[in-house]
């Protein structure tokens, strides 16, 4: 199955479009969870704000649908500022962000999301700009050709990414503050869960939300999605109020397990243990053998599985562990764990 087909993934499908915007919290008391980078952030701003200056460049990194972008909206909006959208594959030539950044006021903010694919040329341009405030233009050709710099406003870049490795190192140096989002635990994702049913309007028991949560993988994104279909399902079958069973048996039929996991996930785990002794597998085999695309392993399926601690990274491929066997109501082969072990060292 393509990613962008399952309904559990964590990338961004066209129905989300609508209620993303509507649920996607405007501050920051709004904004659930990460209490730890919301407390760093806080410091920043007030900071900043007391200075009478921009916020330091900022980047934000973790897996998709926990929220970045929604961040970078509410720290403009709590600076009191505007926010220009753009991304690193949507600014081709260095031209164009020249033309970004000339046309920001001072103290806006410039959101690049998937700033690990700018190009080499764009990435240039924007050091001087992150540092100095400057844009270096080069004026003619060959021996007459001279460079001017033009001041920039003061604005803050805020970076996006699912791939912090891949950033380059000069360019990640240049961010003042970094942060990393983390998965949501259920009890959070509970909370938004709840928040979103008042915004759309729809009755929704504690225990029912929870459920949804559970099964979200970690993942606001996902929650705001489910539970738009659990709410179909609790129309046609109830009286559209969602409860903890009715959460169920629509997380049941949509084929979404306890724990969020789907066909796919259960696939791969199957896949590493009956055909590779439950790993190590590299990446590329197991993308080879699965039909999946590597990145897409690496960025969208894998982080979740990790976190459930189901499988585990080692230098020469992936594990399945104990847990993951346990799931899918498999036991572990006695000199599996050993074998995997003396083949991490
Ligand atoms: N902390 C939060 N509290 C409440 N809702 C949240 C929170 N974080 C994210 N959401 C919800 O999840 C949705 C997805 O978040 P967002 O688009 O910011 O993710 P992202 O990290 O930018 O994903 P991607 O990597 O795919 O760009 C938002 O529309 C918002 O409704
Ligand atoms: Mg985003």
């Amino acid at each position: 199955m393509q990613d962008e087909e399952r309904l559990i993934t964590t990338g961004f499908r066209e129905e989300d479009s609508d209620a993303e915007l509507s649920l996607r919290p405007h501050t920051l008391a709004e904004y659930i969870g990460q209490d730890k980078l919301k407390t760093g952030l806080n410091v920043y701003m007030q900071a900043a704000i007391a200075r009478r200056e921009p916020l330091d460049h900022m980047l934000l990194y973790g897996p998709p649908g926990l929220g970045k972008t929604t961040l970078a909206g509410i720290v403009a909006a709590e600076m009191g500022h505007n926010i220009r959208v753009t991304s690193g594959p949507a600014i081709e030539r260095a031209g164009d962000l020249a033309s970004i950044l000339t046309n920001l006021n001072a103290g806006d903010v410039l959101f690049i999301d998937e700033i690990h694919r700018l190009s080499h040329a764009v990435e240039e341009v924007l050091y001087p700009a992150m540092e100095d405030y400057a844009l270096d233009i080069i004026i003619g050709k060959g021996p007459a050709a001279r460079s001017i710099r033009l001041d920039l406003p003061k604005f803050t870049l805020i970076g996006a990414t699912t791939r912090a490795g891949m950033l380059s190192s000069p360019l990640r140096d240049r961010f003042g503050i970094s942060f990393r989002l983390e998965m949501y635990t259920p009890e959070q994702l509970a909370v938004i869960v709840e928040r979103s049913a008042r915004i759309l309007k729809v009755d929704c028991e504690r225990d029912g939300a929870l459920e949804i949560a559970s099964r979200s993988r970690g993942t606001p994104r996902i929650a705001n999605r489910l539970i738009r279909r659990v709410r179909d399902f609790a129309e046609v079958r109830g009286d559209g109020k969602i409860t903890l069973e009715n959460a169920r048996e629509a997380l049941n039929v949509l084929e979404i397990d306890e724990l969020g996991l789907d066909n796919t996930d259960i696939t791969m785990l199957r896949t590493m243990i009956e055909r590779f002794d439950g790993g190590p597998v590299g990446l590329d085999t197991l993308a080879a053998t699965t039909g999946e695309d590597a990145a897409t392993i690496e960025d969208v399926y894998e982080p979740y599985l990790l976190q459930l601690g189901f499988i585990m990274r080692t230098p020469r491929g992936r594990v399945c562990t104990r847990a993951a066997y346990e799931h899918l109501g498999l036991k572990m082969p006695r000199d599996a764990e050993s074998k995997q072990i003396r083949m991490d060292i």
